[in-house]
């Protein structure tokens, strides 16, 4: 059985009290132990976060890294560089970093490889444009970018821990989500791709859904056979909110 697996991605928000309301909410209502939860705050607050968050069964992440260790990429930071800050996790491909800040499926994998470099666990986001889902191109897209992870020397998954995020781009943010079945549909897809490297390797692989994840429809999404628990945005500014999620993905446990 699969740990369930969920990560909050603030993206840019939060503020220093921002995090210490966040942290008292949470260790009134956070779970403990039965799924593995991972707090992506912006940088500037990983450490603070990560220090004042202390022993309450939570990791961290950081939401981009850059590909080198170290040189002159003015305003940039290295994965090496989050994992001194307290993160285990770093988020990459995520659709608004390839869209706004135009990272190729070849600076995703790279940053892949970057992040394994320094001992971050990858949490690889894949997902389709809805003009893309029109046209019936979404597991082409997904696949593609996929295995441009996959293909690349390096960065070859068989020993690789990581997870895979499907988020639709067109349920990003806007309320809108993926249903349960087209959803579980994509993750059975990228199930049997990651099947093709290795059978127990394509078992072990958490992929988690995201786009528009919330209190409301968790339940459904979670349930799915292959949807091993979730990436959220919005839904993860509020501590309470997240925390009942991170229950739901933990039910899976259960059944
Ligand atoms: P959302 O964001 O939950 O606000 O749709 C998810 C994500 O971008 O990871």
């Amino acid at each position: 059985m699969r740990r369930p697996f969920v990560a909050a991605n603030w993206k840019m928000h939060g503020t220093a009290s921002f995090v210490e309301a966040y942290l008292e909410d949470w260790r009134k209502t956070g779970p403990r132990g039965v799924v593995d939860v991972v707090i992506c705050p912006p940088l500037a607050y990983l450490d603070r976060v990560a220090a004042a968050w202390g022993d309450h069964g939570v990791q961290f992440g950081v939401q981009a890294v850059h590909a080198e260790p170290s040189g002159a990429y003015t305003g940039e930071h290295a994965a090496e560089m989050a994992r001194d800050l307290g993160a285990t996790y770093a988020i990459v491909g995520h659709s608004e970093r390839r869209q706004l800040f135009a990272e190729s499926d070849a600076v995703v994998a790279a940053k892949f490889v970057a992040a394994r470099r320094a001992g971050l666990m990858p949490v690889l986001c894949v997902g389709e444009t809805l003009a893309e889902r029109r046209a019936g191109g979404a597991e082409a897209k997904v696949l593609a970018q996929l295995d441009g992870v996959l293909g690349r020397p390096g960065a070859k998954a068989l020993d690789a821990d990581f997870v895979v995020a499907y988020e639709p781009v067109w349920a990003i943010g806007t309320g809108e989500t993926a249903t349960p079945t087209q959803a579980q549909r994509m993750h059975g897809t990228i199930r049997a791709r990651l099947g093709e490297v290795g059978d127990a390797f394509a078992q072990s692989v958490r992929i988690v859904y995201g786009g528009s994840v919330n209190v409301d429809n968790a339940e459904a999404l979670f349930t799915q056979t292959d949807i091993d628990g979730g990436l959220v945005g919005g839904a993860s500014l509020d501590a309470a909110a997240f925390a009942a999620i991170c229950r739901v993905a933990g039910r899976r446990t259960d059944s």
